[in-house]
């Protein structure tokens, strides 16, 4: 499996130049039974982002969707998404790019301490995960990172940036793929690499230390991030004290 890749980690790759969403092949897969399948394409043209929004995914990306079938309860799920956010990141600073996670699973570059606006970067790739199970066991999971690869960020939504527009230069779509599917399969394949994720995602994360505001369906929540725990909860500071955030859209403020 995934010789023809060269790729070193234990997933089959199918490759598409063209397809409706790489995360709905992947379903239509594990409805079929099949695990451990990389789905991989230069363009999209149904592509979905988080929270049922539109994401943009023209032809020179890596749009990517990784099919699981991991012995773990459903609550651990989202460590896999973190998984492939420092994967992605990693993948992105080999390729030249000072990538860094905003919470809870967006790769950005820039929008560092050193910078004026201060509010977090611009976006390089997005996750979304997808699953069906039982509390106690993952049946499937379907992880698609989204990069935006070799792409003219004027085609691209406001706020977003690519690979190409921060190297000057195209990248090698096939070695950033493999690295990022060698990391994720790394972190994931082993009770060990599992107990390194977390670690890992703070060692990559902006979000930490920083004030945040996080709209979550319950309201906003407002104050410095100072952790995450669990499967994937922002810690937040509060003026009421700590609170753990499970989902929401979250915010770099200004300090
Ligand atoms: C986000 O909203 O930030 C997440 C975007 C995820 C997009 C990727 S592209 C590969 C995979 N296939 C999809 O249809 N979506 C994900």
């Amino acid at each position: 499996p995934g010789i023809a890749f060269g790729l070193d980690a234990p997933y089959s790759v199918e490759y598409h130049d063209r397809i409706a969403s790489t995360n709905e092949r992947a379903r239509d897969l594990a409805g079929q039974g099949a695990t451990d399948i990389a789905v991989i394409a230069d363009e999209q043209t149904g592509s979905r982002g988080r929270l049922d929004r539109e994401w943009v995914a023209p032809s020179g990306g890596v749009w990517l969707s990784v099919l699981t079938r991991p012995d773990v309860p459903t609550a651990r799920a989202p460590l896999f998404t973190l998984a492939a956010a420092v994967a992605t990141t990693d993948a992105a600073r080999e390729a030249g790019v000072g990538a860094h996670i905003k919470w809870p699973n967006d790769v950005l570059v820039g929008g560092g301490d050193g910078e004026s606006a201060g509010r977090g970067g611009r976006k390089l790739a997005g996750i979304l995960t997808e699953m069906e199970g039982e509390a106690d066991r993952v049946d499937w999971l379907v992880v698609g990172p989204g990069v935006n690869a070799n792409i003219d960020p004027d085609t691209l939504p406001e706020g977003a940036t690519s690979l190409s527009a921060e190297c000057g230069t195209p990248v090698d779509r096939r070695r950033f793929a493999a690295t990022l599917l060698e990391r994720f399969a790394e972190l994931t394949g082993s009770p060990e690499g599992l107990d390194r994720i977390l670690p890992a995602w703070r060692e990559r994360s902006s979000t930490i230390g920083r004030r945040v505001r996080v709209d979550t369906a319950n309201g906003s929540v407002e104050g410095t991030a100072v952790d995450i725990a669990g499967p994937g909860a922002l810690v937040v500071e509060t003026r009421e004290g700590r609170q753990r955030v499970h989902a929401g859209d979250c915010e770099h403020l200004r300090d």
